[in-house]
């Protein structure tokens, strides 16, 4: 949420913090801003909307050598040009960027006394003013405002006094050091500086950089210095663009064959007939003393989360909840010494995600994480783990991370299952299910003509239903979030069993309702339900694996029908989704929204 840049050295700082900005994007896109030092003079430039908007306000030749960015995605004070960071105090001297929330803004506004004139109705800008309350070089004022400050920040400070120093801290938001050849950056996320360098830093909580052309120097709040090792990024895809597709979201969608291979590839044991999940960092011992599996995520991940508890029980007969993970960290959980916590996030770093596997840790449980971004905060604090190694997801709907979060879980499921009772035979077929899911990822894709058409037939709909039973329910819920989140249509994913309690009120022939139809024992059951959608005239939209024994009564009670592969209860919800995605995509696309960006919203949620 919100993204910081920062850059000092010997390059014009103004291109490399806009295209810093350009990656971040995606972390919140309300506002942008810079702050370079130009000639001895402190100048800030900032713009409310879209970074274009700003792009078409600075010159990006001007002579500047140090620097701080910022896009914003507002909590505080609307997305205006005055809120949008960075930051100056009155005479302009200091400049900051903030992500985060200052908890107890009001007192220090307060001691700061009512001669202080502010220009923005944000939390941050008190930072700049408390600033010029301190004295000695830029470390020391930031550590002794750092001090007064309740709350959550990842923060980037420039002075004009101090024209190539630049000041970090972190506690709560993520701040990543990159070491260059007589140039350091900073950012929020390893996009802004894969670019400049594969040597970096992640600064812990509590701990502040100073930051000149010539090296870096990194201290805890008591301003005592800490020694930290640069990690060498591998395998970072550096040059993460469109490929010549229309939107990210596309290309994260259709990339999903390759991004499903990438989740499966090495863990697939054909001599045991199980998973090869090293990186869980427990032994074949631990996993028969699992007694109870609890699962945290947010959004679509804790969907996926949910898949992943139908998953587990099912094959390993292990009882598997799944919570919001910002509701069970406040509930003051019971953990328990034989219950494996499970934390699952694409980005690593949404703070409800990481607050929970942190009051987890803290009573002592073992969490495992099911991460995509490398080197995240969560995959750092976790005691092991799945990396899901989907590739950057850029657009701020999840599908290729969401599908590769499905497919970790099949692997913990396959393994778990496979420690217990499951049978080397039955491991196999799972096995070959997993082996064959690219293909049949592709297969789903193939349809996109047909859902692309359903799309723009229902794009006019103020509302619609998402109904599945047991395992289809999760996949429901994924469905109404992909298709609320980015076309903006009103969309409820309810079990189908429980239509008949209340929703069924709100259907009329206006309301499209998307049944989850997969071939399994409750098939009839799910059928009855859409029977009684379509004795109300709603119109029905089947999406299955039932069958051909089935197809004609599916046939004659659906409006569409959309068939996919029928493969098994751990890869199906992988294929329902796909579907899901492109009927959300489509639908977004053809009433003309912002697909990559939807409005409100922003990729990495590190604020509470
Ligand atoms: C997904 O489409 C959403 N944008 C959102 O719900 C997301 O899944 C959620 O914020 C969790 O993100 P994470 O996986 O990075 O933790």
């Amino acid at each position: 949420m919100c993204g910081i840049v920062a850059y000092t050295g010997s390059k014009p700082v103004m291109p490399i913090l806009l295209d810093g900005l350009k990656r971040l994007e995606y972390r919140g896109y309300d506002s942008a801003g810079v702050s370079v030092i130009s000639r001895k003079k402190l100048k800030t430039i900032k713009a409310a909307g879209k970074l274009n908007h700003l792009e078409a306000k600075v010159d990006r030749n001007i002579s500047a050598h140090c620097g701080i960015g910022h896009t914003r995605w507002a909590t505080h004070g609307g997305p205006t040009d005055e809120n949008a960071h960075p930051h100056n105090d009155t005479k302009k001297r200091f400049a900051i960027v903030h992500n985060g929330i200052i908890e107890n803004v009001e007192a220090l506004k307060a001691s700061l006394g009512k001669a202080t004139k502010y220009n923005s109705e944000t939390d941050s800008e008190v930072i700049a003013h408390l600033l010029t309350q301190q004295t000695g070089d830029l470390a020391s004022r930031v550590l002794a405002v750092l001090s007064q400050i309740v709350g959550t920040y990842g923060l980037a400070v420039v002075d004009q006094n101090n024209p190539d120093t630049i000041v970090v801290a972190r506690n709560g938001s993520p701040v990543i050091l990159g070491i260059g050849d007589g140039e350091m950056l900073a950012a929020s996320d390893m996009s802004a500086i894969i670019r400049h360098t594969d040597q970096v830093i992640h600064l812990d909580d509590g701990e502040l950089a100073e930051l000149t052309p010539g090296g870096f120097k990194v201290m805890r709040m008591d301003a005592s210095i800490t020694n930290k090792e640069a990690i060498t990024l591998k395998d970072l895809n550096a040059h993460y663009d469109l490929d010549g597709h229309p939107h990210f979201l596309y290309r994260e969608i259709v990339d999903q064959p390759g991004t499903i291979s990438q989740t499966i590839s090495g863990r697939l044991d054909e001599r045991f007939s199980t998973a090869h999940l090293g990186g869980l960092n427990l032994e074949a011992r631990d996993l028969i003393g699992v007694k109870r599996i609890t699962i945290l995520g947010c959004g679509s991940a804790l969907y996926a989360g949910m898949a992943g508890a139908s998953m587990i029980e099912s094959l390993a007969r292990i009882p598997v909840v799944a919570e919001p993970a910002a509701e069970f960290r406040y509930r003051n959980p019971v953990i328990e010494q034989d219950t494996l916590y499970i934390v699952v996030s694409q980005s690593g770093e949404t703070f409800d995600t990481l607050a929970a596997l942190r009051e987890v840790r803290r009573k002592g449980g073992f969490v495992l994480g099911i991460v995509n971004s490398v080197g995240s905060t969560i995959a750092r604090e976790v005691d092991g783990g799945i990396y899901m190694h989907a590739g950057p997801e850029v657009s701020v709907a999840s599908t290729k991370g969401y599908s590769s979060m499905l497919v970790a879980f099949s692997l913990l499921a396959l393994l778990l299952g496979r420690s217990r009772d499951i049978s080397p035979q039955r491991g196999t077929s799972i096995i070959n299910e997993l082996k064959q899911l690219p293909q049949h990822v592709q297969q789903v894709l193939a349809l996109e003509p047909d859902i692309a058409k359903l799309a723009k037939r229902y794009k006019k709909s103020s509302s619609a239903f998402f109904i599945g039973r047991t395992h289809g329910f999760p996949i429901a819920l994924e469905g109404a979030q992909k298709l609320k989140e980015i076309s903006y249509i009103h969309a409820e994913a309810y079990p189908a069993s429980e239509l008949k309690h209340g929703p069924l009120a709100l259907v009329t022939k206006d309301t499209p309702c998307f049944v989850v139809l997969p071939n399994d024992d409750l098939l009839p059951k799910t059928i009855s339900s859409i029977e009684e959608i379509k004795a109300r005239g709603g119109p029905v939209i089947a999406v299955t694996s039932a069958p051909a024994s089935e197809s004609e009564r599916i046939d004659k009670l659906a409006k569409a029908v959309i068939r996919v592969p029928d493969t098994g209860e751990l890869t199906s919800p992988v294929l329902f989704g796909v579907v899901f995605q492109l009927l959300a995509y489509h639908s977004a696309v053809s009433l003309g929204r912002d697909v990559d960006q939807p409005r409100n919203l922003a990729k990495s949620v590190t604020v509470e």
